[in-house]
């Protein structure tokens, strides 16, 4: 990236100008990830962070949702967000109206809201979860039926893990439902050995015919640890460019579905949203500190 070393610099000088950070989820481009990302990981390792960091600006490189969790948690802090457009398939597919819907039709069960949600949502809920926790969290609640929000493939992932009866809405990832079965037998076939990897945003056969599914962040640790000559990370397409410069011994195979939302964070927005402090994340008040319980109560499980 030597034509993008002097943004990059410019990047970094104005982060200890303006004692900001840039939380840099493991989907963004390996530019941001490895040039000028403070804090990288999954969704769960980012919502912590974000309660913690003492810097005064976080510059979220994410998606919307991720932005809105870092002011939820952080809610003395300026957040940024490079393009305020940067949504996601998940969190547009359900509404804080519909959870109360929910809630009137199936009093008492508890609902858990999947993080790729908006705060209105996660307001409504009574815990959120990520993908690196949704079967502790709904096994916490101490109830036969939970409701589990709004993944319908993620929902089927955790009810295949737990005796729990799963109750879901109909959203999806538009990255991760494009996976098959088929994607990965002929993976197999192609490359015979290869270790899969995936994301439980994908379809249940999936999950069940690769090796290992997690977050993000477990996907990396498992596929660093696998000691496999080739693997291939069925997700979104920057995971294997970032994980392939922290473990160059292994050749990753690259059928990978791009994600239009997160492609929507460049080194250059994230300079003018720096220079500029522009885009900030507001959430309404009384909404965040419903939110904020909701999160919380994630946050208080034992790690
Ligand atoms: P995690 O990083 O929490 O696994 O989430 C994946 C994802 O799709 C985020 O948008
Ligand atoms: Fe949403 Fe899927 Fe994109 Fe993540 S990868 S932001 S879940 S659409």
């Amino acid at each position: 990236w030597p034509a993008k070393a002097p943004l990059i610099h410019a990047i970094n000088e104005l982060k200890k100008e303006k004692n900001a950070v840039i939380l840099a989820h493991n989907y963004m481009t390996a530019d941001i990830f490895h040039c000028v990302g403070d804090l990288m990981g999954d969704s769960l390792a980012l919502a912590r962070m974000a309660a913690t960091s003492d810097a005064e600006i976080i510059v979220q490189a994410g998606v919307h949702f991720m932005a809105e969790t870092a002011k939820i948690m952080a809610p003395d802090k300026t957040v940024l967000i490079p393009d305020t457009r940067a949504g996601c398939s998940l969190a547009a597919s359900i509404t804080g109206e519909d959870v109360r819907r929910i809630r009137a039709a199936y009093p008492g069960v508890p609902i858990v809201t999947y993080v790729n949600t908006s705060a209105e949502v996660k307001a409504e809920c009574d815990i959120c979860c990520t993908s690196s926790n949704a079967v502790q969290v709904v096994e916490s609640l101490g109830s036969d039926t939970v409701i589990l929000l709004p993944d319908e493939y993620l929902a089927k992932n955790v009810a295949a893990q737990t005796d729990i009866r799963i109750l879901t809405w109909k959203g999806s990832c538009e990255v991760h439902e494009q996976f098959t079965a088929e994607d990965v037998q002929d993976l197999r076939d192609a490359h015979p050995g290869i270790v899969i990897i995936t994301h439980p945003e994908s379809p249940l056969e999936v999950v069940q015919a690769a090796d290992f599914a997690g977050s993000t962040a477990a996907m990396a640790d498992w596929a660093k640890k696998s000691g496999a000559k080739q693997a291939v990370l069925l997700t979104e397409c920057s995971m294997s460019d970032n994980v392939a410069i922290d473990v160059p011994e292994i050749e990753f195979i690259r059928p990978c579905n791009l994600c239009p939302h997160m492609k929507r964070i460049t080194l250059e927005n994230i300079y003018d949203a720096l220079r500029l402090e522009q885009h900030e994340v507001i959430v309404d008040e009384e909404v965040a500190i419903r939110a904020r319980a909701s999160v919380q109560a994630m946050l208080d499980l034992p790690a």
